[in-house]
């Protein structure tokens, strides 16, 4: 582990509680001291302490950040005593939290022990078309896949994940995927909560269906090709019922929508506000109160919560409507939505993170000014394109432009450099989380009104509701390649898997 030229960091601290440079073992609960586990009568697991990942610096190696990750196959228990054949990186399920610097170079050596092919995308990079680890970069079994690139990005929680061409949904539902945490000297000079597994912590919130003898189950019918796969169990970094025993007064949560398909509006229990900091990209301009954060799949969010008065906080997350609404009683009747998993309501609230105080502490407040972001000036697009998202009757035909993704088709060729609209509409019945490669963008509006704080910062996945229209405002900065794509689609991901994703070059003008 070398970290020891990172600012703010407790270095030690880290040493001890991740078990020194084993920063490469399984899920493990950061202080499983501090967690009371009793077992309810039905099986389940109730109040488990919460699962951090371990944190992975790699190891400096002639300039460049180098990472050694292993996709593996394992094994995990979601829920009674059955064992789930899951997978994971570096670890049974899910992997460890890599954290890049801003302006360093990293190169990640992926080996694949899986039995099966599969990719790794690092979502929210700004890199090369070879390194982006999309459908087209392949690691076949016993392959070894090793991409290298400058981090580019501002500080921000990042993920990576399985990106495979039809294959996406699965895999990432067996547990492929964990964060990526980029710190850079902007962020650094503000002194936010920044102790990780302290008072930073990342929260992957992820849904999973169980069967009977509590097993994970992945559907493959119909309603789940249309609809997405949503199950009823909430898990955090892995853990369900997660509990969480703060030390300090200000706590900072990295929520990470690492979901398939289910939306979620997160909350704090008893309407509680908490300060929002961050979207994808990293900071807002300033903290903004707000009472609920809202994230479809492959959206993150920061949010400051403050524990000074020394009381339990719940965060809790009411899912989101994204039932087409109007199909209820039309195209697909009460009977198929029923079908599902059978538990499928159309409106839930989940238990997300029960959060304890060690007791009341003062706490600073927040700087009034986070970061100094360009003003959104729509008037220097060059070119608009306009990208409208349709899904057909019963699963089939999930589309952009008409078309479904065609890894032969290069949907649209983009000047680097160049400012552009893209104008994203959505034809169907169902919001769709929209997401582009290879960028953070600014989103202009939303059917003409102006967007909510948490899409005034930099965004790559941005959700289109139903009917809706919204434009984003981006450039391409840097890297081209003449044949080489990157992906956009929707992050439901049987609905990228379905084909509601296109493919584009950057290239030179
Ligand atoms: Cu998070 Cu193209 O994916
Ligand atoms: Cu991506
Ligand atoms: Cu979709």
């Amino acid at each position: 582990m070398s970290g020891n030229d990172l600012k703010g960091w407790t270095r030690r601290r880290l040493m001890h509680t991740l078990g020194g440079a084993a920063g490469l073992v399984a899920m493990a609960p950061l202080s499983a001291c501090s967690g009371r586990t009793r077992s309810g009568s039905d099986g389940t697991a109730d109040e488990q302490p919460l699962a951090i990942p371990p944190l992975e610096q790699g190891l400096k190696i002639d300039g460049e950040r180098q990472f050694d990750l292993t996709l593996q196959s394992g094994e995990k228990t979601f829920g009674g005593d059955r064992l789930s054949s899951t997978i994971g990186i570096n670890a049974p399920y899910l992997g460890p939290t890599l954290q890049l610097r801003r302006g360093e170079r990293v190169r990640f050596d992926v080996q694949n022990e899986l039995q099966e092919s599969a990719t790794i995308h690092w979502h929210g990079f700004e890199l090369p078309a070879v390194a982006d680890g999309g459908p087209h970069q392949l690691i076949r079994p016993g392959e070894r896949w090793s991409p290298s690139f400058e981090v580019r990005q501002r500080a921000s929680l990042y993920w990576y994940h399985s990106h495979l061409h039809r294959g996406a949904g699965p895999q990432v539902y067996a547990g492929l995927a964990a964060p990526i945490y980029i710190r850079d000297d902007e962020e650094d000079r503000l002194d936010l909560p920044s102790e990780y597994g302290v008072d930073d912590i990342p929260l992957i919130v992820q849904d999973r269906i169980l069967g009977g003898s509590g097993q994970l189950v992945y559907p493959q019918g119909m309603h789940a090709r249309m609809m997405g796969v949503r199950g009823d169990r909430i898990f955090v970094n892995g853990t369900e019922n997660a509990v969480f025993d703060a030390q300090t007064g200000q706590l900072r949560l990295r929520l990470l929508n690492g979901s398939n398909a289910r939306f979620y509006d997160f909350a704090l229990d008893g309407n509680q506000s908490m300060q929002l900091i961050a979207s994808d990209g990293g900071l807002l301009d300033r903290p903004h109160a707000v009472r609920s954060v809202r994230l479809a799949p492959g959206e993150r969010a920061q949010i400051v919560i403050d524990l000074s008065e020394g009381r339990p906080l719940r965060l809790v997350a009411r899912s989101a409507e994204n039932e087409m609404g109007m199909m209820g009683g039309g195209m697909m009747g009460r009977g198929m939505m029923d079908r599902g998993n059978g538990r499928d309501r159309s409106s839930q609230m989940f238990r997300i993170l029960d959060i304890r105080p060690a007791g009341s502490t003062r706490t600073a407040a927040l700087p009034e000014r986070l970061a100094t972001l360009a003003t959104l000036d729509p008037s220097l697009a060059v070119r608009t394109r306009r990208f409208v998202l349709d899904m057909g009757m019963m699963g089939g035909g999930m589309t952009i432009n008409g078309q479904t993704m065609d890894m032969d088709v290069i949907n649209e060729r983009v000047p680097v450099g160049q400012w552009e609209i893209w104008e994203i509409a959505n034809a169907s019945m169902m919001a769709h989380p929209f997401h582009i490669h290879n960028v953070q963008f600014r989103v202009i509006d939303r059917d003409g009104r102006s967007p909510p704080p948490m899409e005034t910062g930099f965004k790559d996945t941005v959700v289109v509701n139903p009917r809706e229209q919204v434009r984003v405002l981006l450039r391409f900065e840097e890297n081209t390649d003449p044949d080489l794509p990157y992906m956009y689609h929707c992050h439901i991901l049987e609905h990228e898997d379905a084909g509601m994703m296109g493919q584009f070059t950057v290239v030179r003008n």
